[in-house]
């Protein structure tokens, strides 16, 4: 058992020599990056709408860190597109002194089907994804799986949207993961949409979007907010949805 540590690994990122012009350099959040961002929590979280750069950021980050960018480990490095992403070269990671991750592993919901072809391209035990291939099992179970039986205490983990796989009571039991190895020394950084995610305990939370990447409490998070108000009155949303609508 890795000794029990406290401490994030990753204290904060910045971006330095961003180009003006393009993709993605436009993007606020990535421009946001030049003023640094602190992830000195042992749960960082993103949260923003669709397209607003969550994904561009931790796949850089994961890049930066010698994580294989289409999801997996270290010793993963397997593409299938060029997924390079030009914007962790323009990275700072400041890191905290002391010991290692003993693991990390950067989990992305769009291209877990290849992380488990790799797995089994690899051979060797399943042990750490629960004794069965991923293929062999639903995608959400793989991802519980590979949550439960291979993230450890004293790992960093970048997960990118993990609850697009999974059922609420998935969602609720990899937030007892999270929150459980958080608390044992594990470093977590995710991007997500879940207000299950996000109520994670201790949580540094940030929301993107057009004014950049600022810090954003729990019940003012956009998909806090919208979810509570579209449960509070599912016919009131419906009723201004389809009547704004086309149909
Ligand atoms: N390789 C790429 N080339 C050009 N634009 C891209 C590329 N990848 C993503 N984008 C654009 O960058 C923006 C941010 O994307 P992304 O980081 O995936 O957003 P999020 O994860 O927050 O939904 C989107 O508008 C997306 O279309
Ligand atoms: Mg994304």
């Amino acid at each position: 058992m890795p000794r029990k540590r406290t401490e994030p690994f990753l204290r904060a990122v910045r971006a330095e020599g961003l180009p003006e012009r393009g993709w993605p350099w436009e993007l606020p959040a990535v421009r946001a990056l030049e003023s640094g961002l602190d992830l000195d929590a042992p749960v960082v979280m993103l949260c923003g709408d669709n397209g607003t750069g969550k994904s561009t950021i931790v796949e850089a980050l994961a890049a930066e860190l010698g994580i294989n960018v289409e999801g997996g480990s270290r010793n993963f490095r397997f593409a299938t597109r060029e997924t390079a992403t030009p914007l962790a070269e323009h990275l700072v990671v400041v890191r905290r002194a002391g010991p290692r991750p003993v693991d990390s592993f950067f989990l992305r919901a769009e291209t877990y089907f290849n992380v488990a072809t790799e797995v089994e391209r690899l051979g060797g035990p399943l042990d750490a994804y629960g004794g069965v291939s991923a293929h062999e099992r639903s995608h959400g179970e793989g991802f519980l799986d590979l949550a439960t039986h291979r993230f450890r205490p004293g790992g960093l983990y970048l997960l990118d949207e993990p609850e697009s796989a999974l059922s609420v009571h998935g969602c609720l039991a990899l937030l007892a993961v999270i929150a459980d190895l958080a608390a044992s020394g594990a470093q977590f950084i995710v991007a997500t949409h879940s207000p299950i995610l996000l109520a994670c305990p201790g949580a540094l939370r940030y929301e993107t979007g057009a004014d950049g990447v600022a810090p954003v409490g729990y019940d003012e998070a956009g998909p806090v907010r919208l979810t509570r108000d579209f449960l509070d009155d599912p016919q009131r949303f419906l009723h201004h949805l389809l009547a704004g609508g086309d149909r």
